[in-house]
């Protein structure tokens, strides 16, 4: 379980994430949306200690995770795998290589600056491209993939760490519509599959009321709505983008996922 107490983020004055609650059970697949600026990144960076809470508590199985220092933090960072809107690869490196990296949490640097991986591990990298359908990209170099294949690379390098948790931020927004859908299938299926929890920021409605459990919406920094998708009505997207949003301005900060027409079409 996971639990977010009371959590604030201050930047200067603004508060980007407000007084911040809510609880996830260890198999939930939760969608966070809510127009930029919402506090969606913030959010999910301090879960993954990438970004310090100003007050609250964020409790995984018990433990304040937003006190761990040093090694502590960095295991919790192995047991919570980040992935970004920009894959967030080495391009020049080949895919298996990048894969491996999801062990760096876990090696000393000196194995680390020799690129020393057992056979074993080697091994696991490999099954876990082939699980997710890219094992014939393994010996190439990142940036030669298109970005559903390097976003699934991404998702790979995130099971190698085998974590309890994945927290995706914004993971389709670069995607095409095709690719869009093939990466939210594979983050729905590693949930169903291995029980893993998924937390993932979306900037459409459609993607979220698709493949999530339950959705939470963000707005100003604070949680204005937690539901199921069926909850999540006109009136409450209303709520969670502004009354006086055009709902353009939700969804054209980056690239238009296959879903917007419909997303579009809900607060028309
Ligand atoms: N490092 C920073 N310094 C100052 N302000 C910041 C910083 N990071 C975020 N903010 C502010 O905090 C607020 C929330 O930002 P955040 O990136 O969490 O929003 P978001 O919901 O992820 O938006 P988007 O959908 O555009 O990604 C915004 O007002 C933003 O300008
Ligand atoms: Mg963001």
């Amino acid at each position: 379980m996971l639990k977010v107490e009371n959590v604030t983020r201050l930047f200067g004055h603004k508060a980007a994430v407000d007084r911040v609650s809510f609880h996830v059970q260890a198999s939930a697949f939760v969608g966070v949306i809510g127009r930029s600026g919402a506090g969606k990144s913030t959010l999910l960076r301090m879960m993954n200690r990438l970004t310090d809470a100003s007050t609250g508590e964020i409790q995984f199985e018990g433990r304040n995770i937003l006190t761990l220092q040093g090694r502590e933090k960095r295991r919790w960072q192995g047991q919570c795998a980040m992935i970004f809107q920009q894959f967030n690869l080495v391009p020049r490196l080949d895919v298996a290589s990048n894969v491996l990296h999801g062990l760096l949490n876990q090696r000393s640097t000196v194995s680390t600056l020799f690129n020393l991986w057992s056979d074993a591990d080697i091994g696991r990298a490999l099954a876990i491209l082939d699980r997710l359908g890219i094992a014939e990209q393994a010996p190439k170099r990142a940036e030669a993939l298109s970005g559903g294949q390097q976003q699934r690379v991404a998702i790979a390098r995130a099971l190698m760490q085998d974590p309890a948790v994945i927290l995706a931020d914004e993971p389709i927004a670069s995607l095409d519509p095709m690719n869009a859908q093939v990466v939210m299938d594979t983050l729905r299926r590693i949930h169903e599959e291995d029980g893993r929890m998924v937390i993932a920021n979306l900037h459409t409605l459609d993607t979220a009321r698709r493949y999530c459990d339950r959705v939470i919406g963000m707005r100003d920094g604070r949680v204005v709505f937690d539901g199921t998708p069926a909850q999540l009505t006109t009136g409450v997207a209303r709520d969670i983008y502004g009354a006086d949003a055009s709902f353009s301005e939700a969804t054209t900060s980056t690239a238009l996922p296959a879903d917007t027409p419909y997303a579009t079409a809900m607060l028309a």
